[in-house]
C-alpha cells in the first residue's frame, strides 16, 4: 500500500520521537474534545456545537461514539449517526478521534444499552464490600465484555468500510475513564473468587514477585488486581477492533490526586503508576493518555511521557492557562495532540456556571472547568500553533526546538542555552485569569524565533565568555505553513523590552555575537 493510503499508524520520526502518521504525512492533533453529549444529535451539533467549534480553527475534535445508539437492540446495529457526524467533520475539514463509551465510562456502565441495564444477571455488576451491586458492570463479567467486543468490532467494520479511503477518523479512544468507583476492588463472587488466584506469570515476571495478589501486591493489591482485570478486558475488545481496522488506540485517565485513594479515583483505571501493568495487560493499545484538571501540567505530563508511551492530552483544563498550556505541550513535551474538553463553549458568550455537583463527583476543581476568557485567547494560541506545526513536525526531538513553561507562582524563570549566547526567560505572572508563562524557542543560526505568552526574553553572552551579545533584528510576524511572514521591525523604544503578552504571538530575534 502507497504511503498515501497507509492507514493512520503512530510510528517514530527521524529523532526517535512517537508520532501519528496519517496518509503518510505527521499529523500533530490541535484539537478539542466535545461535552459527552453533544455528539448524540446531529442536529445538535449543526446548531449547537460547529458554529461554536469552526472559528478556534482547530484540525481535530474529539467526541463520543455511544454503545446505546449504535446497537439499541441486541444484534441490531445502526451507523447512521456516525456516518452523519464524519460527514460533517469532513465538510468541517477536521479529522476526528472517536470516544468508544462502551461498558465504562468514568467508572460506571451508563452508556451501555438498556439491554445490557437491565439484564444484570447475564451482565453481571461489581459489587462494593458486602455484595452490594453498583451501576458499574464487571470486568470479570465476561459476557459483557464479549458483547462490548462485538459491538467495537462492527464499529471498526463500518469505519473501515466508510472511512478507510478519506481517513477522517485517525485514532479511537477505547472505553473512558475506565475504572471502579466508590471502592478499590470489585467485591462481586467472580472477583472474590480470582482476587485469591495466584497472580499471572506475566504480572509476577515483570514484578518480580509471587503469591495472590494480596501477597504480591500488599496493601495496593486491590488496585492492581482491578488494573490487570480492566486491562485484559481492554485488550480483548481493541485487539478485536484493531484485527478488523487497525486504528491506533488508547486508554485515558481520570488522575490519582488528592484524597489519592484508589476508589475516589476509578480504581484500575491507568493512572501514571499503573501505566507498566496496562501495559503487560493491553499491549494493543498505542498510548495510556492522561485527562488532566490538574494545575501541575507539567508534572502530570511528565508522570505519562515514561515507558515509551507517547504523550497524547486528550481532555485538558478549559481555564485561560489552557491556551499557554497547549505550547508547551507540542514544543517542550513532543505530545502527538493537545485537547481541552468541552471546547464548544469556549466562543459563547451565554455560558452558566459549571455545576457544583457534577465537579464534586468528577473530583474536579472548579478553577480548571471554568472557561470564562478562554475563547480569545485559545483560538489565538491555535491560530498560532496552526501556523508553526510544520516546523513542530520537522523539529520534534531535535536540539532546535525546546519548551519552557512556569510551573507555579514561585517561579522566576529560565535560562535557555543556545548557540554562542544564553536566552533568559522571565515568567510573567500577576496572578490574573490569563493565559500563563508557556513557549516555543526554535532556534536559527544566528537567533532564534519565539513563540508562546506571557515572558520577557534577552540575550545574555555565555558565561565566562567576556563576549558581547547584539539584537541585530526585533521582528513580529507570524507563521504561515511553517515559514515566516514578518510584520513589523521593533526597533527604538519597542526594543528596550522583548516580550510575548498575554494573546500568544511569534518573534523572530536575529543576533550577533562580537567575542573580545
Ligand atoms: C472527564 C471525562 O472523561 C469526560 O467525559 C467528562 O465527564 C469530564 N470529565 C467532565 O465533564
Amino acid at each position: 500500500m502507497g504511503q498515501e493510503n497507509r492507514i493512520p499508524y503512530i510510528g517514530q520520526n527521524e529523532y526517535g520521537v512517537a508520532t501519528l502518521y496519517v496518509k503518510g504525512e505527521p499529523f500533530l492533533m490541535l484539537g478539542g474534545e466535545l461535552h459527552n453529549s453533544a455528539s448524540s444529535s446531529a442536529d445538535f451539533m449543526e446548531r449547537e456545537v460547529w458554529p461554536y467549534v469552526r472559528p478556534l480553527g482547530l484540525n481535530t475534535v474529539i467526541l463520543p461514539v455511544a454503545w446505546e445508539t449504535i446497537e439499541p437492540r441486541e444484534g441490531c446495529f445502526d451507523f447512521t449517526l456516525v456516518e452523519q457526524l464524519l460527514t460533517q467533520a469532513r465538510r468541517e475539514q477536521v479529522k476526528l478521534v472517536l470516544l468508544w463509551f462502551g461498558l465504562w465510562k468514568n467508572g460506571e456502565s451508563f452508556y451501555v444499552p438498556s439491554w445490557v441495564k437491565e439484564d444484570d444477571r447475564r451482565f453481571f455488576r461489581s459489587c462494593y464490600p458486602g455484595g452490594l451491586p453498583s451501576d458499574t458492570v464487571s470486568s470479570l463479567c465476561r459476557e459483557a465484555v464479549e458483547a462490548d467486543r462485538r459491538a467495537f468490532v462492527r464499529l471498526m467494520q463500518f469505519l473501515k468500510e466508510y472511512d478507510g479511503e478519506e481517513q477522517t477518523v485517525v485514532l479511537v479512544q477505547v472505553e473512558n475513564e475506565i475504572g471502579f468507583l466508590k471502592s478499590e476492588r470489585d467485591f462481586s463472587p467472580e472477583a472474590e473468587r480470582r482476587y485469591g488466584e495466584a497472580i499471572p506469570e506475566a504480572v509476577g515476571a515483570r514484578y518480580e514477585r509471587s503469591g495472590s495478589w494480596q501477597e504480591a501486591f500488599g496493601e495496593d493489591a486491590p488496585e492492581y488486581f482491578m488494573a490487570w482485570q480492566y486491562g485484559c478486558a481492554v485488550e480483548q475488545i481493541a485487539s478485536a477492533g484493531k484485527a478488523v481496522y487497525p486504528l491506533p488506540m488508547y486508554v485515558n485517565a481520570w488522575l490519582e490526586q488528592h484524597p489519592d485513594r484508589p476508589g475516589v479515583y476509578p480504581s484500575g483505571g491507568p493512572v501514571a503508576k499503573l501505566i507498566p501493568l496496562w501495559q503487560l495487560a493491553a499491549p494493543s493499545l498505542d498510548l495510556i493518555a492522561p485527562d488532566i484538571y490538574l494545575p501541575d501540567f507539567r508534572g502530570v505530563c511528565e508522570s505519562y511521557a515514561v515507558s515509551g508511551n507517547p504523550l497524547f492530552i486528550p481532555e485538558a483544563r478549559r481555564d485561560p492557562v489552557t491556551a499557554s498550556n497547549a505550547f508547551y505541550a507540542f514544543g517542550g513535551l513532543n505530545a502527538l495532540g493537545f485537547s481541552p474538553f468541552a471546547v464548544e463553549d469556549f466562543l459563547r458568550d451565554d455560558l452558566e456556571e459549571p455545576e457544583v455537583g457534577l465537579l464534586a463527583a468528577l473530583n474536579i476543581d472548579m478553577s480548571g472547568f471554568n472557561p470564562t476568557g478562554t475563547g480569545v485567547y485559545f483560538q489565538r494560541s491555535v491560530e498560532v500553533l496552526s501556523g508553526l506545526l510544520p516546523l513542530i513536525a520537522k523539529r520534534r526531538g531535535s536540539k532546535e526546538m525546546t519548551g519552557f513553561i512556569c510551573g507555579s507562582p514561585l517561579e522566576r524563570g529560565c535560562i535557555l542555552p543556545m548557540d554562542g549566547f544564553d536566552l533568559q526567560l522571565d515568567y510573567v505572572f500577576d496572578g490574573r485569569q490569563r493565559p500563563g508563562s508557556a513557549g516555543i524557542v526554535f532556534a536559527e543560526k544566528n537567533g532564534f524565533y519565539i513563540s508562546g505568552c506571557n515572558v520577557r526574553f534577552q540575550v545574555l553572552p555565555k558565561k565566562g565568555s567576556g563576549s558581547h551579545v547584539t539584537v541585530v533584528r526585533l521582528e513580529t510576524g507570524a507563521f504561515a505553513d511553517g515559514c515566516w511572514q514578518p510584520e513589523r521591525v521593533l526597533n527604538g523604544d519597542e526594543l528596550r523590552e522583548m516580550s510575548l503578552g498575554s494573546m500568544a504571538e511569534t518573534k523572530h530575534v536575529r543576533v550577533c555575537v562580537s567575542r573580545p
